[in-house]
């Protein structure tokens, strides 16, 4: 399986003439971000800078398809655009925007039935909880109640601890197998066998040239989700060829 490195710029670039120049650099990654699968999660209204030639996904999607939902963008309207990934969600959402778990799980399955295939994000706060393997558990059993097993295809799971988000510190190498692990045995009580085996798990959280390699070498670490580093293409570069 190619790894799967997805680029989350969030909220950036500032404006679209610096958008414009850090898509340049994307392009400019020619032949190396084939022997991967690169995805780009620019703001939406970035999207139209990128035409076809790359593999986007949105940063967010509503559970409606249509209606009086000021300020919303479907899943469907994603999907005519050619966009075929969402990240839903990501603690930052979860956050700022009071997403719960049943409102991800909406957005889950209209993602789902509209076509997209969903990178759903978890992760604990704290690793002083001694229960925080379970928090993450019934982020995953609550996130995907009710999604059919024939959807597994389409979900990629992104392990992205808060505490590592932005911050400069990242997971042990053992404690992310560790996770990682236990992340496949709930996917295979809540989806069964194949999409245990079958759904990628990646690590996000203070993902940079410098340690990139170190969660790509962890048994059952399929890629990573990139956040701050894949504002500064060069990094960015470093972290695919970690990849390779
Ligand atoms: P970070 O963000 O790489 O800047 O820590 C990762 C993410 O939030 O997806």
């Amino acid at each position: 399986m190619k790894r799967i490195v997805i680029a989350n710029w969030k909220m950036n670039p500032k404006n679209i003439a610096e958008a414009k120049k850090l898509a340049a650099g994307f392009i400019r990654l020619g032949g190396i971000r084939k022997k991967i699968n690169l995805v780009i999660a620019p703001p939406f209204v970035y999207f139209p800078i990128f035409g076809v030639k790359f593999e986007l996904a949105a940063q967010n999607a509503f559970y409606e398809t249509s209606g009086a939902y000021t300020g919303e963008i479907s899943p469907a309207m994603l999907y005519s655009l050619g966009i075929r990934h969402v990240i839903l969600g990501h603690s930052e959402r979860r956050e700022h925007s009071g997403e719960t778990d049943s409102v991800i799980n909406s957005k889950v399955k209209a993602a789902l039935n509209s076509g997209l295939g969903v990178v759903l994000c978890v992760g604990e706060k704290s690793r002083d909880d001694e229960n925080f393997q379970v928090f993450v558990r019934d982020q995953l059993r609550k996130d995907l109640e009710g999604i059919s097993k024939r959807y597994s295809a389409k979900i990629i799971i992104a392990y992205e601890p808060i505490w590592a988000i932005g911050t400069g510190k990242t997971v042990k190498p053992e404690d992310l197998y560790e996770m990682t692990t236990y992340i496949r045995r709930t996917l295979l009580d809540l989806l069964g066998k194949n999409a245990a085996h079958r759904i990628p798990v990646l690590y996000g959280g203070s993902v940079s040239a410098k340690n990139s390699k170190s969660f790509l070498d962890v048994n059952g670490v399929n890629g990573l989700l990139v956040g701050g580093a894949s504002l500064d293409i060069n990094e960015f570069r470093m972290i695919i060829k970690s990849a390779l």
